[in-house]
């Protein structure tokens, strides 16, 4: 089953956003197996954030991250890492569309609310940085059936 990470940035948290954002990824079908609630370490920003080293925007993004507690969420589902991208939105709020989160909520790049994994290898490979093995569940889910055909 596919993996990807989501955060619910420190200005979700800050605007009482979360409970939103999980919401809207939940009604999608995807399946929550870790989530916590954090102050995110620079050591942990930086490697997440590994691939814009050397970017005008890193340093901005690596304060704007640290600046303030997020929620972590591991997710999985069928097609989860592309179905969490079009739920999210334009990484440019101005050219979200309307009724992604970044489209209903946000309105510029550096305050885009949400981080969802941007392919199949990085969600695995997020999921296993941000959480360790024994804070994710595996669990089924009742309605399973009902969402994954398989
Ligand atoms: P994310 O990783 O947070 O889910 O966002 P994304 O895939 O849509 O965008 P990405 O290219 O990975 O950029 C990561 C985050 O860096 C900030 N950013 N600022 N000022 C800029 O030009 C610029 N470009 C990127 C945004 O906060 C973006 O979400
Ligand atoms: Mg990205």
């Amino acid at each position: 089953m596919e993996r990807t990470l989501i955060i619910a940035k420190p200005d979700a948290v800050q605007r009482g956003l979360v409970g939103e954002i999980i919401r809207r990824f939940e009604a999608r079908g995807l399946r929550i197996i870790g989530m916590k609630f954090m102050q995110v370490p620079r050591e942990l920003a930086e490697r997440h954030y590994a691939v814009h080293q050397g970017k005008p925007f890193f340093e901005p993004l690596v304060k704007y991250i640290t600046s303030s507690p997020v929620m972590v969420m591991a997710l999985e589902g069928t097609n989860a890492v592309a179905a969490a991208r079009l739920t999210i939105g334009a990484t440019k709020p101005n050219e979200a569309a309307a009724g992604t989160i970044r489209g209903d909520f946000a309105l510029e790049i550096g305050r885009n609310l949400v981080h969802g994994s941007d392919s199949v290898e990085n969600g695995q490979a997020e999921v296993g940085l941000w959480f360790a093995e024994s804070e994710l569940v595996s669990w089924p889910r009742h309605n399973d059936p009902w969402i994954f055909e398989g």
